[in-house]
């Protein structure tokens, strides 16, 4: 009823806009589009009070579905929403819930404007793929994008309409909890990935029924945070903010990103939230972002606590000014912008300006045609959970998986991976391997609990051989938010005993350890980057009942295995894979499957050398100018300066080679191109999948470079026995950086290239840019 009262007048008062627009002919370009015009015409009906509502976001976690809430800040909420002071609700999910909270807004409200519904789609909804940092280690663009659909054709059917996802913040640091949710250590591989994930979310319209809005989050540099402390400060510098930090953002905002989160981090001195420099000058105005900026949770109050407002109210002053358009929890907005706007201190501009970006994507996502559109409880039931689904997010498990190590055991013809598939005694070991909860990982607030596909349940399936289960030892967890019902147990090695004599009587022994998905993602940060527990001991003690071990790691962020390294003859990465953890995983180890991941970021010797990275800058006194008995050069003592596995690094049960790395000239100016082929043969015994890296050095700058950089990869199968041209190409897109000049621009001088199957790459060649 309502909203075919808002129809009619936003109909009448478009006409009204267009006859006089056209007598004065002046058609302002922001009512260039349809869309554009109806969101004028509605900001034209408006009051303040109501456009501030729509900048305005609450949580959920009220029963909307029963008796109206009463008392507290339910109560006000309630009150809120039916007054229009309401834009936009998060953690409201599921056709019912959805529906009751939309019908508020839509049927009680002055103006019936729908809410916008967004929730943490963050791997997944229900049915969930791997964490995000296990995608990126795909290198698999088309796989990511079509995860990401899953994600968003389920979170589309369950009411939802827009995806606090992608995480793009790069990280150099394993400390730091989040880096689970991102892609990793590199811009490039980060601004790919961004890239697919938004228009996996989004496709190619955003109002049909299984796309939802994505949110480039968080705005800007929060993977910085000193020491990989969670909130913590973060001080970089220019270069590194604009070619590190920003790239993958920019990437979000070319892939026509709806929305950015701002962050919880300081920048610089200047808090995110209340960052003009990030959210107006570079990203609205610079890159010339259409879509909103929502403030991360409460952050615009933390504004308070960072020592740079004094009051809600003067948090609410700065972030309107710095660009922040939407109010995630902290009432500020709705309690102060009508009277700094009546005071004269907030531009009522702004404010039209931010209702007009929120409106605007209300629309676009089809939202005033039908708020109900997402809510349809047939479809729901059909999408989530289906067939398809879960074979998609097996097969990017699949994919997401790391080989790590792979040898021979003294006195076996062949590698310990892949398994037979007859005749084997088997000891499976370890807590992790039989917990169909961990796998989900971290950030799976939909998913139900306890429904991932065990690696005990995988295994199982293949009965060649026989299979023993010890648990061996609890993984231990120090603090367990929201998770009060697993154990913390860092001391018990009871059940030792037991695992070492089951695996002294096996053929070969698998030993699932790491983390509990729970000990990565936001606000579990650590100083330790070992086994958590007594999971080392317990990798030490059976090994010398059996060397025959393959080790597969759960994990959220890299860890420091080096003992592990030097002793297990076969490791696999298996990160945190979601709902198909344990099909996919077994797959792997008995050959359906053959290993094609490389790791998107280093994985450390020991903690020490965190923050650790392959695109490190040379110093004044670097590793060619080592002499070993000398103190002085960039070093440690106790440590190597390389990492444990490096970026890029992931091994295949067959083996490739590299060849004829040819450049078509060595020779361009600045706005020239290179063709760069080369050949890649798979010399091993199986079929596999390659993924190919173009590294480049810029020896000279205005501002150091890297030592590397990634500047291309491409993923190709090949059949054992085949050979493939790879072409790539060299040209001023990836030659260009942020250079003193404060400009993008590409500086003449001399560059290395190098390709091959990870940053350590050594075939290489070199060319010239000339003026
Ligand atoms: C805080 C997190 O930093 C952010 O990423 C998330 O989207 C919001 N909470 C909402 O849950």
């Amino acid at each position: 009823m309502k909203k075919s009262i808002l129809s009619l007048i936003i109909a009448l008062s478009i006409t009204l806009i267009s006859n006089s627009q056209n007598k004065q002919e002046n058609i302002s370009t922001t009512a260039s589009t349809k869309i554009d015009k109806k969101v004028d015409s509605l900001l034209g009906i408006m009051t303040l009070k109501e456009k501030i509502g729509q900048m305005n976001q609450y949580n959920g976690f009220w029963d909307v579905t029963g008796p109206t809430p009463k008392g507290g800040d339910a109560a006000k909420k309630y009150e809120h929403i039916k007054a229009g002071l309401v834009g936009s609700m998060l953690n409201v999910r599921g056709v019912k819930e959805v529906k009751a909270v939309q019908k508020i807004a839509v049927e009680e409200t002055r103006l019936g404007i729908p809410l916008i519904i967004g929730f943490d789609v963050i791997h997944g909804y229900k049915t969930l793929s791997p964490i995000p940092l296990a995608e990126a280690a795909s290198w698999d663009l088309e796989a990511i994008q079509k995860s990401t659909q899953v994600a968003a054709s389920e979170a589309a059917a369950s009411g939802i309409n827009w995806a606090f996802a992608p995480m793009v913040d790069i990280s150099r640091d394993a400390r730091w909890g989040r880096v689970m949710e991102g892609a990793g250590e590199d811009p490039f591989l980060g601004s790919k990935v961004a890239f697919a994930r938004v228009k996996g979310f989004q496709g190619d319209d955003l109002s049909a029924v299984n796309t939802i809005a994505a949110c480039a989050k968080h705005f800007a540099a929060y993977g910085f945070a000193e020491a990989g402390r969670e909130y913590n400060t973060v001080d970089i510098s220019e270069s590194t903010l604009y070619n590190t930090v920003l790239p993958p953002f920019k990437a979000a905002n070319d892939a026509s990103v709806r929305t950015f989160m701002n962050a919880f981090n300081e920048l610089n001195g200047i808090p995110s939230t209340g960052n003009a420099f990030l959210q107006r000058d570079i990203l609205k105005k610079e890159w010339g972002f259409q879509g909103f900026v929502v403030s991360d949770w409460g952050s615009i109050g933390e504004l308070k606590a960072h020592g740079y407002a004094k009051n809600n109210k003067e948090a609410a002053k700065l972030s309107v000014l710095a660009g922040s358009d939407m109010d995630m929890e902290s009432y500020a907005y709705v309690e102060h912008l009508e009277t700094l706007v009546k005071e004269g201190k907030v531009d009522g501009a702004l404010i039209d300006d931010a209702a007009r970006r929120i409106l605007k994507v209300k629309y676009e996502l089809g939202l005033f045609d039908d708020p109900y559109r997402y809510c349809d409880e047939k479809r729901e039931k059909q999408v989530i959970g289906s067939k398809e689904n879960i074979d998609a997010v097996l097969s990017m498990a699949k994919k997401s998986i790391v080989l790590l190590k792979n040898e021979k055991v003294s006195g076996q013809e062949s590698k310990l991976l892949p398994l037979k598939k007859q005749g084997l005694n088997i000891t499976l070991i370890g807590a992790l391997a039989n917990d169909n909860d961990s796998p989900l990982g971290s950030w799976r607030t939909s998913a139900d609990p306890n429904t991932a596909v065990t690696v005990l349940e995988g295994l199982k399936q293949y009965k060649g051989n026989t299979l023993v289960y010890k648990k061996g030892a609890d993984v231990a967890i120090g603090e367990a938010a929201f998770i009060n019902e697993i154990t913390i147990n860092t001391t018990d090695k009871s059940e030792f005993g037991e695992a070492v004599e089951a695996a002294r009587k096996s053929d070969v022994v698998i030993m699932v350890l790491g983390e509990h998905g729970y000990q990565t993602g936001e606000g579990r940060s650590r100083t330790d980057l070992n086994l958590p527990g007594v999971q080392q001991e317990l990798l030490e003690e059976v090994y010398k009942a059996n060397k025959n071990i393959v080790l597969v790691l759960n994990n959220g962020r890299p860890l420091a295995i080096t003992w592990a390294d030097e002793h297990i003859p076969a490791i696999v990465e298996a990160w945190h894979l979601g709902t198909q953890a344990g099909n996919a995983i077994a797959q792997v180890l008995y050959g359906d499957y053959n290993p094609s991941g490389k790791l998107p970021m280093s994985f450390p010797r020991n903690v020490g050398q965190v923050p650790i990275y392959y695109n490190y800058k040379n110093t004044g006194r670097p590793l060619a100018y080592e002499d070993k008995k000398m103190v002085f050069w960039s070093h440690y003592g106790d440590v190597e300066n390389t990492p444990l596995y490096p970026f890029g690094y992931g091994k295949s049960y067959t083996d490739f080679s590299y060849g004829n790395l040819i450049l078509d000239k060595t020779e361009i100016s600045v706005t020239g191109e290179i063709k760069v082929l080369v050949d890649v043969t798979n010399t091993g015994k199986y079929d596999g999948e390659e993924v190919v890296q173009l590294y480049i050095r810029d020896l000279i700058g205005s501002i150091t470079r890297p030592v590397r950089e990634l500047k291309g990869f491409e993923k190709t199968t090949l059949k054992t026995g085949e050979t493939k041209t790879v072409i790539f190409s060299i040209n001023p897109e990836i030659l260009q950086f942020y250079t003193a000049n404060k400009k993008w621009e590409v500086e003449p001088g001399d560059f290395d290239i190098w390709i091959g199957g990870d940053s350590n790459a050594s075939l290489k060649a070199s060319f010239v840019v000339t003026e």
